[in-house]
């Protein structure tokens, strides 16, 4: 028999347990899975004490991959991290990728993008190294070759895979010449190797600039943490916000899916909350587990979904959140 893959769930808080309860509804409809619960986030942390409780990273290492909506994080409980971050860094999770494709009638300044932001996700200036001393402050931006290496190497292979033809390195080197330049020197090592791929560079002030005036000059960029944390939160605005966004969390062996968006509490149990990041990270998912077709399926119905305009306010329709998925859900064949 098949073995039945075993996903994680982790609701989180605000508008995450009704939009896991969707994107749930939608898998079912579509595919096999096994389902398995895992508490984190703000409702966990009031109830257990800590907000990534232990039986929610075993179940993170043991199963096949993890949906994870959002997370509210307190800003003002000392030494509370958020358990999003703590994922990343306990599973490895070192490649953050973020596609980025319009939707039909999304009222974007360029129509028909297509391009996505490979983030290393587990050094550069989120190493976590900082320290003070009297009046100065410090943060180590740790940048390794076999970091840069293998997010490098994910980015190639994830252009390859679909069909993109040019990379783009994101950097700094000009002014990081010891930090960025590694990085640099390696991707362009990694580059040598994918001759049917271009492969350009550019400074990171530049890529901000350029993605405003002229975003469809990019394919797949590949960049360190920081920028890439700033640059995939710009790009969002080109396809409609935040509420459409999706993105992967991948490592060796593991992978985690999440919207980008947080927990927007002021949407909570209002079924006004834009069901699309969640959806189009669950179809990540699905195309990660080897549900290719239901994958497929699941990205052309939210497609349709907006070519027949049922869509929620955030993006120019009047639709609610429940009402999108159903919708998406009588597309899906
Ligand atoms: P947020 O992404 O939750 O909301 C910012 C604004 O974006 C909202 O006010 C809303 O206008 C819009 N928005 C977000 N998601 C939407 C959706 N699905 N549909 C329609 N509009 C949507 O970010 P904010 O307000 O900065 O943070 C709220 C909480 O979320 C905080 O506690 C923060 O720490 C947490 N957060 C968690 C993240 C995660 O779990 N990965 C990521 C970002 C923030
Ligand atoms: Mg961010």
């Amino acid at each position: 028999m098949l073995h039945m893959k075993k996903i994680l769930y982790i609701d989180g808080d605000g508008i995450g347990p009704e939009l896991m309860a969707h994107a749930r509804r939608v898998v079912d409809s579509i595919a096999k899975v096994e389902w398995m619960r895992g508490e984190a986030g703000f409702a966990a942390y009031q109830k257990t004490g800590t907000p990534l409780p232990d039986a929610t990273l075993q179940a993170a290492k043991e199963c096949d991959a993890i949906l994870f909506c959002a997370v509210t994080t307190p800003p003002n409980i000392p030494n509370y991290k958020s358990p999003i971050v703590s994922l990343r860094k306990e599973l490895d999770l070192y490649a953050n990728l973020r596609p980025f494709s319009t939707l039909p009638n999304v009222p974007v300044p360029f129509p028909a993008l297509n391009f996505a932001i490979v983030r290393e996700n587990t050094e550069g200036m989120y190493s976590g190294i900082e320290k003070r001393e009297g009046d100065t402050a410090y943060a180590t931006r740790v940048i390794t070759k076999d970091g840069s290496e293998r997010i490098a190497r994910f980015a190639f292979d994830y252009a390859a895979r679909m069909g993109f033809s040019k990379v783009t390195i994101v950097h700094k080197a000009n002014v990081l010449r010891v930090t960025d330049g590694l990085f640099l020197e390696t991707a362009r090592e990694v580059a040598a190797q994918y001759p049917g791929i271009a492969c350009d560079d550019a400074l990171v002030d530049s890529v901000a600039m350029r993605l405003v005036k002229s975003p469809q000059d990019f394919q797949v960029i590949v960049t360190t943490n920081l920028f890439g944390d700033i640059l995939s939160d710009e790009s969002s605005a080109l396809v409609g916000g935040l509420g459409v966004a999706p993105s992967g969390n991948y490592g060796a062996h593991r992978a985690l899916f999440e919207p980008v968006h947080g927990s927007a509490p002021k949407y909570a149990g209002k079924d006004s909350a834009n069901p699309t990041g969640m959806l189009l990270s669950t179809a990540m998912m699905l195309e990660h587990i080897g549900e290719k077709e239901a994958s497929e399926k699941l990205a052309r119905a939210i497609r349709e979904c907006y070519l027949q305009k049922v869509t929620t306010r955030d993006v120019g329709g009047s639709a609610g959140t429940g009402g999108m998925v159903e919708k998406v859900m009588g597309l899906l064949g």
